[in-house]
């Protein structure tokens, strides 16, 4: 893929709220989570893991621990990606924790982008109770839930959001 086709690729993506209830096939949850596999980590350490949530009792349960947003029970599936500090920490110390929740994000970012591959519809959702959604998924004291991830099929077309220009975030050489 050329550059700009990977821009128009990238540029086609939109978040979408509003999914049908159709289910993933297991294939298709397969492909994303494959697709995390290939993201970089600090040394290597993978210091991610995703619950894959598709019950729809716990897709209610983390609806109402993300500030009930509904597109949270309403998408058929909801990646947990968390953070493994132990992963991390174990050979990092402190500098783990960033680095943990970087593999997490960058992990998710990827299983983002791969739905969008495979025509599914996604919302990165950070608002939400940590302390509940651990609670909720039983997670060990050493996983953060960093982004639930909500996938399906969208209800409506994506529409792209704007954006700052670019020479708002770009300083060359020095701030
Ligand atoms: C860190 C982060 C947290 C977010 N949290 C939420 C959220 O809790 N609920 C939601 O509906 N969208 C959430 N979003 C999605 C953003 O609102 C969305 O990405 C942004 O408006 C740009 O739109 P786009 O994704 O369509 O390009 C989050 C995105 C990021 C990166």
């Amino acid at each position: 893929m050329d550059s700009s086709r990977f821009l128009g690729f990238l540029s086609s993506r939109a978040s979408v709220r509003d999914f049908t209830p159709t289910p993933l096939e297991e294939p298709e949850i397969d492909g994303i989570l494959e697709s995390a596999r290939t993201a970089p980590s600090a040394g290597n350490r993978e210091a991610w893991d995703v619950v894959v949530v598709t019950d729809w009792e716990i897709r209610e349960a983390l609806a109402e621990a993300a500030l009930s947003q509904p597109h949270v029970k309403e998408a058929p599936c909801i990646l947990v990606v968390c953070a493994n500090y132990i992963r991390s920490m174990s050979r990092y110390g402190e500098r783990g924790i960033l680095y943990a929740i970087q593999d997490a994000t960058i992990a998710c970012t990827f299983m983002m982008l791969a739905a969008h591959a495979a025509g599914l519809k996604s919302c990165w959702t950070g608002a939400f109770n940590e302390e509940e959604v651990k609670e909720i998924l039983d997670l060990p004291g050493h996983l953060r839930p960093v982004v639930m991830l909500a996938v399906g099929r969208g209800k409506i077309p994506a529409e792209r959001t704007g954006r700052m220009d670019l020479s708002e975030h770009v300083h060359r050489d020095s701030w």
